[in-house]
């Protein structure tokens, strides 16, 4: 029993299988933000720094968690593959250092914000969109001016808009792009789809900020419909009207170029 235990304690902590399942890992854990390089938490529950049991991890990595976006791996992973991540898993136990930097694209993120050098409102409105305190920050969303992430519409364009089509999109209560997507496991998310690649649909899960970029196989898919429960509104009411007209000063400046001015009663 003791010899048993120990060679499990063994298998656990084996290098070998802590780099295989790293790679696995790698491949099917961190993606679409679900769990974070290295463990470090994205959309899912952060693995780093936590112990786990190893019977627990290695059931709930091959069956999922019903009704949750955690699927089950067991049609994709082997049972060998299973164990090299619960050991990696395991492995993170004592790991609390930062984890990894994010390997984002360049111009994406916090570091992303620079001196604005532009009229004042504008530069006030640039601060607003890219503000990282906020969850639901424009630019978790939208690029413009060269940053953030285009998950919804590009604002670029937006520039040719009035203030009142601006302020009109950006307090809209209904959406025409998103869809609710549901899932055969029972789950169920207004999404934006961005496209599909053989058998995997594309989409930005929305449920709550930052938007998750999620690969979802064709067949786990139930249904795609229109109506949707997610709006605009929802993120345009955590900003002061003021603030939302220095946003769209700032769309004017980085999409056109032009200083402008733009007064809260301008959006209505
Ligand atoms: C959670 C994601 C999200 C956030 C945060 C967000 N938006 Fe949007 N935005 C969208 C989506 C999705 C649409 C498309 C709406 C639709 O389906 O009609 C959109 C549409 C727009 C449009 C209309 C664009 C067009 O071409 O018609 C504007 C303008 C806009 N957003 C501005 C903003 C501003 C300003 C902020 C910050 C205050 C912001 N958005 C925050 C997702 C977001």
């Amino acid at each position: 029993m003791i010899a048993l235990a120990l060679l499990m304690a063994q298998a656990a902590a084996d290098p070998a299988a802590i780099s295989k399942g790293e790679k696995i890992f790698a491949q099917s854990c961190s993606v679409g933000y679900c769990h974070g390089v290295g463990g470090a938490a994205g959309r899912g529950p952060r693995l780093r720094g936590r112990s786990f049991d190893r019977a627990y991890l290695i059931s709930v990595t091959r069956d999922g968690v019903p009704k949750s976006a955690m699927p089950g791996w067991k049609e994709r992973l082997s049972n060998a593959e299973i164990e090299y991540v619960a050991s990696y898993v395991m492995s993170l136990a004592s790991a609390t250092d930062a984890a990894p930097a994010n390997p984002m694209p360049p111009g994406v993120g916090p570091a992303a914000v620079s001196a604005f050098k532009g009229p004042a409102q504008a530069g006030r409105g640039h601060a607003a969109f890219f503000d990282a305190q906020r969850e639901a920050r424009c630019a978790t969303c939208h690029a413009l001016g060269g940053r953030g992430i285009a998950a919804g519409p590009d604002l670029s364009k937006a520039a040719s808009m009035t203030p009142k089509q601006l302020g009109a999109a950006i307090s809209a209560s209904s959406s025409s792009h998103t869809s609710m997507v549901r899932l055969k496991n029972g789950e169920s998310f207004p999404a934006l789809q961005t496209g599909a690649v053989g058998p995997i649909v594309k989409l930005y899960d929305l449920t709550s900020p930052p938007p998750v970029l999620r690969s979802v196989l064709r067949e786990e898919i139930e249904s795609i419909t229109k109506e949707t429960g997610w709006s605009h509104a929802a993120v345009s009411k955590q900003y002061p009207a003021e603030q939302l007209a220095d946003i769209v000063s700032y769309i004017y400046y980085a999409g056109a170029g032009k200083s402008r001015p733009v007064k809260a009663g301008d959006l209505k």
